[in-house]
């Protein structure tokens, strides 16, 4: 079993975490069957125990929530896929900050996390929904705040920050104790001014799902080339 970590965030804890840590022994884990199939894609869901609600998942972990714990969720990491150490040493030295999400318990390979309330970027732009401009700032604001912490904003792309009423959250911080250079976020922003705002902006336009994975693809080929070329220019 290991070790169980257990902290609260803030000095928080509120009282149903050990009934929810129960839940989670008792419902979630024993009949979920999740797997990665390829690492850089997200992991697949084959089953969620009822009444637990699969609400994302991304290529290391699940999140899933409960509907008599509304405000928490619990990130469960596929087999085979390591991170969940690091993920909550990455909350224990952030503390708090209304753009990120806190950690009230982990054990081996799940984390009880603080739901974010929101849709993800990536969510946006297939949904049609309009991303303005204090999303983006309030984003690099608590990415600027991660940094005073000594931690390395890592992998801070579309399906890792969120809006919610006009603000930016960060909802995957898993990979912030990473110090090699990542570009991710800095082409979002490019991404964001360069394209969506003279384009998209104010046009509720739904981007298909097909398109944006292409777009996934491509920008990892392209980044790929990148790395590979003289000097990195
Ligand atoms: N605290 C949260 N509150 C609400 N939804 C969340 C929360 N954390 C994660 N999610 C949802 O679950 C999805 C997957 O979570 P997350 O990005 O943390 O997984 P991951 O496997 O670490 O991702 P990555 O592939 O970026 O490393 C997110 O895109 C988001 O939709
Ligand atoms: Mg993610």
């Amino acid at each position: 079993m290991g070790i169980t970590v257990e902290f609260q965030s803030g000095a928080v804890e509120y009282p149903g975490l050990a009934a929810l840590v129960q839940a989670i022994y008792d419902s979630l884990l024993v009949d979920l069957k999740l797997a990665s199939l390829r690492p850089h894609d997200p992991v697949v869901v084959y089953d969620t125990p009822y009444p637990w609600q699969l609400l994302g998942s991304g290529n290391y972990a699940a999140v899933f929530a409960h509907p008599d714990y509304p405000q928490q969720v619990v990130k469960v990491y596929a087999p085979g896929r390591p991170g969940w150490q690091q993920e909550v040493e990455v909350y224990r030295r952030l503390g708090d900050h209304p753009a990120f999400s806190a950690c009230f318990y982990a054990a081996p390979h799940f984390l009880v996390l603080k739901r974010l309330c929101g849709v993800t970027l990536y969510d946006c732009l297939l949904q049609g929904l309009s991303i303005p401009e204090p999303v983006i700032l309030d984003i690099d604001n608590a990415l600027a705040f991660a940094r005073q912490r000594g931690l390395f904003p890592h992998d801070v792309h579309g399906r890792n920050v969120m809006m919610w009423q006009g603000q930016g959250l960060v909802v995957d911080i898993s990979d912030f104790l990473n110090p090699e250079p990542c570009h991710a976020w800095d082409d979002v922003k490019r991404g964001y001014y360069w394209l969506y705002r003279p384009l998209l902006l104010g046009h509720s336009m739904r981007i298909p799902a097909l398109v944006l994975d292409q777009v996934r693809a491509l920008y990892r080929c392209y980044r790929a080339c990148k790395k590979l070329l003289p000097g990195n220019f």
